[in-house]
């Protein structure tokens, strides 16, 4: 008991008093091997309520359409070898009751649950486990449904925000939702871990816009914001759904957007300034109205011959393309950015326009669920809280060439983003950033070498940034899911392991989230990698050793 209680490290009260009051009633240990399926079956359809019956939305390695499913949403080749670990069961749901079921009997079996909704967790901790597990895929749950009077929408886990982008813009022009860029990713897991988008410096989040939830729980239980309560609704909008239930639909407040905004997209090289362009966006990106987001991606590129590190600035303007190309000269002039460089276009047009599409593009696009191109990659993020002097950034840009490939996304902080509380939600950067960094390596071969040859640079780069970047803690986004910040043991996640990758994503919240999985979820069946650890549940597996 002691020894427990010093590894907690430092609790809060009510981490420490929540460890000693709570009895432990049920400890189930996992059972090493997969229920056997016709008991399984039964019990899903014992316990399911639909007219369409469970059996035909069930998967297992036997049926020929297995395969296809589990590859539909896998969104890092690197999962997708022979030597992945695969589901026992993939379940599709179509109805509430059929989650409700397949938690039930996964609980009575044994079996891991892991929660997919658009597959694009960089770890693939949405489809894979080295327990045997099942996939609640939540793909074919994607309705959308608007109530234009009051600009609010209900939608499911289960829908991309392409489609959610496209049908706003079906309904209203002046109309949108601050989300993510890229088309395809999933509302499920995207929601649950925070959701940034060009209009954070306006708008805040995704969950800064979510305003009620339907999940349902360990138990089976279906609820929605009123039943759950604040404490459990809080934890979803940012600590990571997976740790917590299944979510299967959210509302959401949609936000006003002028009818034309406007773009640009530049480019330049090391030998065109991108260094002093660069400090100088570090400068204001973080400062300048609201309505302004501009991106920087800087990355290595061989240019004649000569290797060289490339900028690409991209940007949103809620406002029209004159008043954009005044801003950024007054405030911005090193940038030399022309007039006609100044794009104008519906919202909707400037969601096409950011995700890479050709001009005239349709909107229909934004429904395609399958991305542009899939890749092996990996995906690492930090914050910068002072300006990196122009001489370290030159140290930067060597390192980059140097090591050929990692590229990074500078995404500007500031606006919205400065007014909303580090408590408000579980996702706790807000206030004292400049700048989000996303590294990012991409590589097309599969196997072992190039798998290792490209993580060892993308870590070496972060290991690079280390005296540039946030400490204590070195911060990072969930949503940039990064299993080298550390994991849980299987059977036994820990307070004290799990506050190391905690605190990185939730610093001060990282506590309260504790608390309200191990009030929620004692028995901690909602268990991964990098989920929440329930105090009971970890007490109870060093008891039983
Ligand atoms: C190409 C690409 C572009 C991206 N661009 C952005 C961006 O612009 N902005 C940004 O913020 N992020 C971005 N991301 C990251 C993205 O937000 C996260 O990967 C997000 O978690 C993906 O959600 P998903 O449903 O597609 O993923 P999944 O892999 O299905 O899920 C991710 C996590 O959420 C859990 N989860 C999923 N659904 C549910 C549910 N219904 N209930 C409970 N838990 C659930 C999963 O179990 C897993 O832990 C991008 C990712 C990719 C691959
Ligand atoms: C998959 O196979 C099982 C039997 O192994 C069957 O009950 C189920 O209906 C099949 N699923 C589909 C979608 O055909
Ligand atoms: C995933 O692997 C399968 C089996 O090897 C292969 O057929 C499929 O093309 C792969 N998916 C992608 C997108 O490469
Ligand atoms: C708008 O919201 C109000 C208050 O919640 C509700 O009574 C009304 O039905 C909503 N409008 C529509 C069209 O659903
Ligand atoms: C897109 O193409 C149309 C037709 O060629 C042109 O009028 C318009 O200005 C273009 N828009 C952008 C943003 O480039």
């Amino acid at each position: 008991m002691i020894c427990l209680i010093i590894e907690m490290g430092a609790p809060r009260p009510s981490i420490l008093s929540l460890l000693l009051s709570l009895v432990l009633l049920y400890f189930t240990s996992a059972n090493s091997d997969a229920p056997n399926t016709n008991t399984f079956l039964q019990c899903l359809s014992l316990n399911s309520h639909s007219s369409l019956p469970i059996s035909s939305l069930i998967f297992t390695p036997t049926n020929s359409s297995y395969p296809s499913v589990l590859q539909s949403y896998i969104r890092n080749l690197r999962f997708n070898s022979s030597t992945t670990p695969k589901p026992s069961f993939i379940i599709t749901p179509t109805h509430i009751s059929h989650i409700q079921a397949s938690i039930i009997c996964s609980k009575i079996h044994g079996l891991q649950i892991r929660i997919r909704s658009g597959g694009h967790d960089y770890d693939g901790l949405s489809y894979t486990s080295d327990q045997p597990f099942a996939i609640l895929d939540m793909f074919r749950l994607r309705s959308i449904v608007f109530d234009s009077e009051n600009a609010t929408v209900w939608i499911d886990s289960g829908a991309t925000l392409g489609q959610l982008y496209y049908q706003i813009a079906k309904q209203s022009k002046f109309h949108g939702f601050p989300a993510g860029v890229c088309p395809t990713v999933g509302v499920g897991g995207h929601f649950s871990g925070g959701g940034y988008g060009n209009l954070m410096r306006k708008y805040g989040l995704s969950v800064d816009n979510v305003v009620d939830a339907i999940m349902v729980d360990a138990s089976g239980n279906v609820l929605d914001r009123e039943t759950m309560g604040e404490d459990l609704f809080w934890a979803i909008r940012g600590g990571g759904g997976a740790s917590f239930g299944v979510i299967v639909s959210w509302k959401i407040n949609l936000v006003i957007v002028p009818k034309r905004v406007s773009v640009f997209r530049l480019q330049m090289t090391l030998e065109q300034g991108v260094t002093d362009i660069v400090y100088k966006w570090q400068l204001v990106a973080n400062e300048i109205d609201d309505e302004l987001f501009i991106r920087v991606v800087v990355l290595p590129s061989i240019n004649e011959g000569q290797m060289t590190i490339k900028a690409k600035f991209v940007a949103l303007f809620l406002g029209n393309a004159q008043r954009l190309f005044d801003l950024v000269n007054e405030k911005f002039p090193e940038l030399g950015l022309q007039r006609e460089e100044c794009l104008e276009m519906s919202w909707v047009e400037s969601v096409l326009f950011w995700a890479n599409y050709a001009n005239g593009t349709s909107a229909d696009v934004l429904l395609d669920r399958m991305p542009q191109s899939e890749k092996f990659l990996k995906k690492k993020s930090d914050y910068v809280q002072i300006p990196i002097s122009k001489d370290d950034l030159e140290g930067i840009w060597k390192k980059m060439m140097e090591l050929e490939k990692p590229a990074m996304t500078f995404n500007p902080y500031g606006g919205r983003m400065s007014e909303i509380l580090e408590s408000e939600t579980p996702f706790p950067h807000r206030a004292g950033n400049v700048f989000k960094i996303q590294y990012s390596v991409t590589w097309k071969e599969g196997g072992d070498e190039a798998a290792h040859t490209n993580l060892n640079r993308i870590r070496k780069l972060y290991d690079y940034m280390t005296p540039y970047v946030s400490n204590s803690p070195r911060a990072s986004y969930l949503n940039y899911r990064d299993v080298d910040l550390g994991v849980n043991q299987m059977g036994s996640a820990s307070y004290s392991e799990a506050r190391i990758w905690g605190n990185k994503y939730f610093k001060s919240n990282f506590d309260r989230l504790v608390y309200v999985k191990s009030v929620v979820d004692p028995e901690d069946f909602f268990t991964y990698e990098q989920s929440i650890p329930s105090v009971a549940a970890w007490r109870n597996s060093m008891l039983e050793e």
